[in-house]
């Protein structure tokens, strides 16, 4: 984990057992065991100790249970001998669910969902991310009929979905649910408003922005912090007042680009999270270049890469017009041999994917050079599109970074817009009546 995750040292070890739900014949995209890894690394994630894994067969649905009879009692006995203090169910289950399994085991018993939220709970990087989580997790509960005034209780760190065993189970009371619903929406959209006017500021000093995407644990807040380290921004107004997940880097030849962090993506993301998080990742969509971190040295890379991929598809970003260069990082961790061999396939990319370790720093020099060349652009242009071209005015925005805009008194309107050379050519060849002239 990287320096800016607090890590709780107080908090005692919890032990769990992991248990997946193999529903045959549902068509999972990965094959069960690579499932229950990622499941174990969620886990870990949460600083849980995980001392078993469980596949559990189901051939018949049980609907009061999930598991059927056998198979509760025998993973009871397995929560029993390993003295767990929670099982995670690698599945969605239905409150009943969740309350029979909590009641015929002794134990708290978190699902998929509920694990996750509770990982974006614990790294969300800013203030709105942290409102984001705990809207979705007070979504989540109202939606499954809310239990215990607990879930509600922020506990260090989390939202306290791991209290144990013994709390007490008090009546719900969804008046007040909602009250606090309501609550936090009027102060997420107080720090949206916020996020709104510096986004407008920002886009009066046009530098470039580079996105971070990948797989949770991919690198991404150890990358992020190695590319923008020496850069000290404090007394440059517009900076200072920036989101912490965006810091200012410095590319080869010295020009500033503004650099995101986002929250780290996970496979199967529950709508909730996808839903919350639309807004941070507004600056993803808006990214000139978008860095999708990947952990190449995790035999899971592959699978992780597309569920990226799937979430980014998701979010409305483009994945064929979008410049994402992908960034296989923790090299570090491979023999020479396999660095070898995966240089060979970086290049058969397109564009070409760079090697680095975040951690040693190799490659990130070249990353820079990639990103360098992505972002370059000619100096800025002025396109009058009459009325009637709003295609070439939309091209344009997606495209370039517009830097003016002004309506003509004819419905036309006259852009100052910044173009890659690649984006200017295809301008020229797609829009060929649209005058363009130096700024
Ligand atoms: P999320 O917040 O879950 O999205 O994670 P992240 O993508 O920001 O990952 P983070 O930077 O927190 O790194 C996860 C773990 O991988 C940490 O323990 C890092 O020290 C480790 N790590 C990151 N980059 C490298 C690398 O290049 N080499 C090695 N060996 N470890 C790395």
């Amino acid at each position: 984990m990287s320096s800016s995750k607090p890590v709780d040292r107080e908090a005692p070890v919890q032990g769990c057992i992991v248990i997946h739900p193999d529903r045959e014949g549902r068509g999972f995209a990965r094959d069960t065991q690579a499932r229950l890894e990622e499941a174990v690394g969620l886990a870990l994630a949460l600083d849980l100790e995980v001392r078993e894994t469980v596949v559990a067969g189901l051939r018949r649905l049980t609907p009061a249970t999930l598991f059927g009879k056998g198979k509760v009692e025998e993973i009871g006995k397995i929560v029993e001998a390993l003295e767990a203090d929670v099982a995670i169910v690698d599945d969605a289950l239905t409150p009943v669910q969740q309350r029979n399994l909590e009641k015929a085991w002794q134990v708290k018993v978190i699902d998929r969902t509920g694990l996750i939220l509770e990982i974006f709970a614990r790294r969300a990087r800013t203030r709105e991310g942290r409102l984001q989580v705990e809207l979705a997790r007070l979504s989540y509960e109202r939606s499954r009929l809310v239990r215990t005034w607990t879930h509600l209780e922020r506990q260090r760190g989390g939202f306290g979905v791991m209290g144990g065993p013994g709390e007490t189970q008090i009546e719900t009371d969804r008046r007040l649910l909602a009250d606090k619903i309501g609550k936090l929406k009027r102060e997420l959209a107080e720090v949206r408003r916020t996020r709104t006017l510096q986004r407008s500021a920002r886009k009066r000093h046009p530098y470039p922005t580079v996105a971070l995407v990948g797989y949770t644990n991919a690198g991404k807040s150890t990358l992020f912090n190695r590319l923008t380290q020496s850069e000290v921004v404090a007394e440059d107004m517009l900076f200072a007042t920036l989101d912490p997940t965006l810091r200012i880097l410095k590319l080869p030849d010295g020009r500033p680009a503004i650099m995101s962090d986002t929250v780290g993506f996970i496979s199967d993301l529950p709508h909730e999270l996808v839903e919350a998080f639309r807004a941070t990742l507004e600056e993803v969509r808006e990214a000139d270049v978008v860095l999708h971190v990947r952990d190449i040295a995790s035999p899971d890379s592959q699978a992780q890469a597309q569920d990226v991929r799937k979430v980014l598809e998701r979010l409305g970003v483009d994945m064929d017009e979008r410049r994402i260069l992908e960034v296989w990082n923790k090299t570090d961790l491979l023999p020479a041999d396999d660095r070898e061999g995966l240089m060979g396939d970086a290049r058969r990319t397109h564009p070409p994917a760079i090697l680095v370790s975040a951690v040693t720093g190799q490659g990130c020099d070249d990353l820079l050079s990639a990103v360098a060349g992505l972002v370059d652009e000619a100096p800025p242009v002025d396109v009058y599109a009459p009325a009637g071209e709003g295609a070439a005015i939309a091209w344009l925005y997606r495209h370039g970074r517009v830097i003016e805009r002004a309506e003509g008194k004819d419905g036309g309107v006259r852009l100052a817009v910044s173009l890659s050379p690649q984006a200017m050519g295809q301008f020229e060849q797609l829009f060929p009546a649209i005058p363009v002239t130096a700024h």
